[in-house]
Parts: structure tokens; C-alpha cells; sequence
């Protein structure tokens, strides 16, 4: 069907790049233009109602006419509407979020870093691993170990750590120093009669052999999803973080929790780190 001439749909298709879409299929059909949400719901430019059952990109929780977040930003842009935290500048809202969350920290974390973005917090933690190793006079302990399903976010070094085919085919990634090992899918990837705990332990194994074959003194972390999320919503099996974590405090790699969809409660705690039993060294959240 052809898009009507300067409807919003012909005029995103004339102007507008979009992520994660087949761009000549998009030339045809067009976007799907959503002009309104209440709650869980959103609605087109055709008044087609729709429950959002993702949540926007996984970001909406608190639904989509939140009054009190509402006020908050009104309030806000009123009185302070931007700053930053450069050369040591402050502001009272990052002040009074920072120590929200160390407070709810789900295990002793010393500071906050702010970001745009899931995406720029996953590279911002690179940096700080990098800057941590380059600290301690281990300037070759940088190597950044994903999972294969992983997904975090869509800047270089985020798609690097990502372990889907689609992020990396084509866009020359990932980067050198990003390798990825096993998806902990149980029913997918278990051999025949092959126990949860049993896979669990051919996982950590299989972590420990791509370490080994990298160099542990070039290994400074590896990033995991508590819950596997685009990849699949893929949960880990039985014992999987305990004997991931033997592994990694073997040769002194950090772990990093990613939260971006995990965190705030989505799992049943407030992080997904508790749900899952993680011992994170630094957790990036959105
Ligand atoms: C686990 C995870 N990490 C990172 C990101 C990237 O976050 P953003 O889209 O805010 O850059 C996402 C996005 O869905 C995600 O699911």
C-alpha cells in the first residue's frame, strides 16, 4: 500500500533513519506512528489501541501518563532545567539520586557515574575497567568478555560486548578485545540428560578455557544481563552466577551487572542482581 503523500509516515520514511529495521522493507511500509499512551496502553495515529506489553525499549514501568514523574520534570525544568556534572559542577538532583543508589545498592558500591543512555552506561563502564586496570599498572588487562544472545545497547563499544549477529554483520564489530562465550540456555544448549547444574558447571568451564586461550593477565571483565533480555528473555541455569564468579575472582576479573532492563524491580527485588544472586564490582542501570 503506498504511504499517503505528507502523511507522518511518508514524511518519516523521507527523513528519518531508524535502528533495528529492515530499511527497504521500511520504504514501503513505513512506521508505525504512535501518537498517544495511558498506563500499560499506547495508541497509533489511526486511534488503534495497543497494551505495550514491552514497555516502550523496556523503559516505560511506571506506565505511560505517570503523573508524579510528570510534575517532576515540570517542576524541574523550571527551576534548573539543565546541568552538568563536569569540573566538578553539582546539582541537587544528581546529588539526590546518587545517594538513592548507593543506598539501594544490592551490594557495597562506593560511587555513581550518570549517562544518557543503557547503551553509553555500558561504555562508560568499560572506561572505568579500563581506567581501573591502567590504575593498578596493568595496562594490558583490557579485554571485555560477552555472552553470545547478550545485548547491550547500540554504541561501538556496547555492540561489541553484544553477542546477537545482526549488531556486528556489517558494521565491522565487534572491536578487538571483545570476545564472547556460551549462552547459558539450558534448553537450548544442554546436551541429551544434561542437568541444570551440570550445564551450569560446563558453562563456567567453558568461560574458564576462553580465558585461558585470551591470557588472564589481558582479561578485565565480563558483562552479564542477570536475565537475558532481547536475546531472548533467556534465565541462567541453577548454580550458573556461583560458578561463573568462582571463575572470574580466579583471575581478578571484574564483573559487570547490566540492569538497564533488570533493575527497579522488574524481577521481584528491587535489582535483578539479587534475584540471581550476583556479586557485582559495577552494575549499569537506565
Ligand atoms: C540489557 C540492556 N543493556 C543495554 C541496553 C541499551 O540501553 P539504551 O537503549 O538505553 O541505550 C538495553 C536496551 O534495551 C538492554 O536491554
Amino acid at each position: 500500500m503506498a504511504l499517503r503523500p505528507n502523511s507522518a509516515a511518508a514524511r518519516d520514511v523521507a527523513y528519518t533513519l531508524h535502528p533495528f529495521t529492515d530499511l527497504v522493507a521500511h520504504e514501503k511500509i513505513g512506521p508505525l506512528v504512535i501518537t498517544r499512551g495511558k498506563g500499560v496502553r499506547v495508541w497509533d495515529e489511526d486511534g488503534k489501541e495497543y497494551i505495550e506489553s514491552v514497555a516502550g525499549l523496556w523503559s516505560a514501568a511506571l506506565g505511560f501518563d505517570n503523573e508524579r514523574l510528570v510534575q517532576a520534570a515540570t517542576n524541574q525544568m523550571r527551576k534548573l532545567p539543565f546541568y552538568h556534572a563536569f569540573n566538578a559542577k553539582s546539582h541537587e538532583p544528581l546529588i539526590e539520586l546518587s545517594e538513592m543508589l548507593i543506598e539501594r545498592a544490592p551490594v557495597p558500591m562506593a560511587r555513581v557515574i550518570f549517562a544518557n543512555s543503557g547503551s553509553e552506561a555500558n561504555d562508560t563502564a568499560i572506561k572505568m575497567a579500563w581506567y581501573y586496570n591502567n590504575a593498578l599498572g596493568r595496562p594490558a588487562k583490557k579485554k571485555v568478555i560477552g555472552r553470545i544472545k547478550g545485548y547491550h545497547g547500540i554504541t561501538l563499544a556496547a555492540a561489541s560486548i553484544t553477542g546477537l549477529p545482526n549488531n556486528h554483520r556489517s558494521f565491522d564489530l565487534p572491536l578487538p578485545g571483545f570476545v564472547h562465550t556460551m549462552t547459558p540456555h539450558h534448553y537450548h544448549e544442554a546436551m541429551n540428560g544434561e542437568t541444570e547444574e551440570g550445564f551450569a558447571t560446563r558453562c563456567a568451564s567453558e568461560l574458564e578455557k576462553l580465558i585461558l586461550a585470551e591470557g588472564p593477565e589481558t582479561v578485565a571483565a565480563m558483562w552479564a544481563e542477570p536475565i537475558m533480555g532481547a536475546g531472548g528473555v533467556i534465565l541462567p541455569p541453577r548454580g550458573y552466577f556461583e560458578k561463573i564468579q568462582a571463575v572470574l575472582r580466579k583471575y581478578e576479573i571484574l564483573l559487570v551487572a547490566d540492569e538497564v532492563i533488570c533493575g527497579f524491580g522488574r524481577t521481584g527485588h528491587y535489582w535483578g542482581t539479587q534475584t540471581l544472586g550476583l556479586q557485582p564490582d559495577i552494575i549499569t542501570s537506565a
